[in-house]
């Protein structure tokens, strides 16, 4: 904040007029927060960030005041962490997709069917595995506070039912910018082109893609009905979204705004999740009411088998261990 020498004036004899010392004056000004998110205001992205804001706006450290950037005002979610590391954004709320092109280690939550459903993925994602992931943000300029969910991605397109993995083969489809999703795609005879989203709605229009993946809450947010015919209950990826702050935030935090930060991205993370609960139980059907076609038997066990050449690229990249160690976790 600049201050002019005029409105100095104008401050000093405002609060000398209410009896307020200086001091104590220019200390109540809130300090603004430009936190950024891909979807609406009214979606799970929402959930989580007004969750959060509202958490540390009403916090006894109550200096802060969110001004938020839905609907991907600040560009796609690669740029959004980018403004955090150049200070020019104080807090994001992002997806899983870009993720690994800035924490390598990530990327294993994108492997296809690692998740058997959202209690096994919660379980993961709130144990030693989640946290010990936040904590290597740090290794790479990024404060990560929180995980929160997007859900399960699902196929959709505008060519055919897909049922099977061969059904799939040559569609091409909009994918994340995740080397993961990328050659999984590849290993089942799609086309995977990717883009950040906030170019995959002109492209559906323009047909110069056939489909996307995501989940429920995203296909309902965006109203993908409007340029999607057939979707497929895949259930490929599950995907979490993390709630992350600049290191120049962070750096400019007293313990006790630390801890209000990240008591606050829990609580928005559980908003989310809550919010995803909400929309996966009439998401679907809302999909079909407005005339997609939707594939709910899908033979899962097929996509599996002809990833597994993928498999074993994956496992080399993140470790079997590791990928065995989240299957055991219950
Ligand atoms: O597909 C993506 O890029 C993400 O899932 C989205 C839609 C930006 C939501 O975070």
């Amino acid at each position: 904040m600049t201050l002019t020498r005029r409105s100095l004036f104008a401050v000093a004899a405002g609060t000398a007029a209410a009896g307020i010392p200086l001091g104590q004056a220019f200390a109540q000004q809130p300090r603004e927060i430009k936190l950024g998110y891909a979807l609406a205001q009214n979606s799970h992205f929402g959930a989580a960030a007004q969750a959060w804001s509202d958490a540390v706006e009403k916090s006894p450290v109550n200096n802060f005041k969110f001004r938020h950037f839905p609907s991907s005002a600040l560009g796609g979610e690669r740029e959004m962490i980018e403004g955090l590391t150049l200070g020019t954004v104080e807090a994001v709320v992002v997806s899983n997709g870009v993720l690994s092109n800035f924490v390598p280690d990530a990327g294993v939550m994108d492997v296809p069917f690692l998740f058997r459903d959202t209690k096994h993925a919660r379980a993961v994602l709130d144990g030693k595995f989640g946290e010990d992931l936040l904590a290597k943000f740090r290794a790479r300029g990024l404060i990560a506070l929180g995980w929160g969910e997007q859900g399960f991605r699902h196929l959709t397109n505008n060519k055919r039912p897909v049922a099977k993995p061969e059904d799939a083969k040559g569609l091409k489809i909009r994918v994340t910018e995740n080397q993961v999703h990328i050659a999984a795609f590849r290993q089942l005879g799609i086309a995977p082109t990717p883009m950040a989203w906030p170019e995959v709605l002109g492209a559906l229009q323009q047909g110069t893609i056939d489909g996307q993946e995501n989940p429920v809450s995203v296909i309902v947010s965006a109203k993908l009905w409007q340029v999607q015919k057939h979707m497929t209950l895949t259930g490929h990826v599950y995907a979490p979204m993390a709630l992350i702050v600049s290191p120049t935030l962070w750096a400019s935090l007293n313990e006790a705004q630390k801890k209000a930060f990240t008591e606050g991205a829990r609580v928005g993370g559980r908003a989310s999740r809550q919010f995803v609960d909400d929309v996966e139980k009439k998401g679907v059907e809302e999909i079909k009411s407005h005339g997609v076609q939707v594939v709910g038997d899908v033979d899962k066990a097929a996509f599996r088998s002809a990833l597994v050449p993928a498999y074993k690229q994956f496992a080399e990249k993140f470790g079997q261990k590791t990928m065995d160690d989240i299957a055991a976790v219950q």
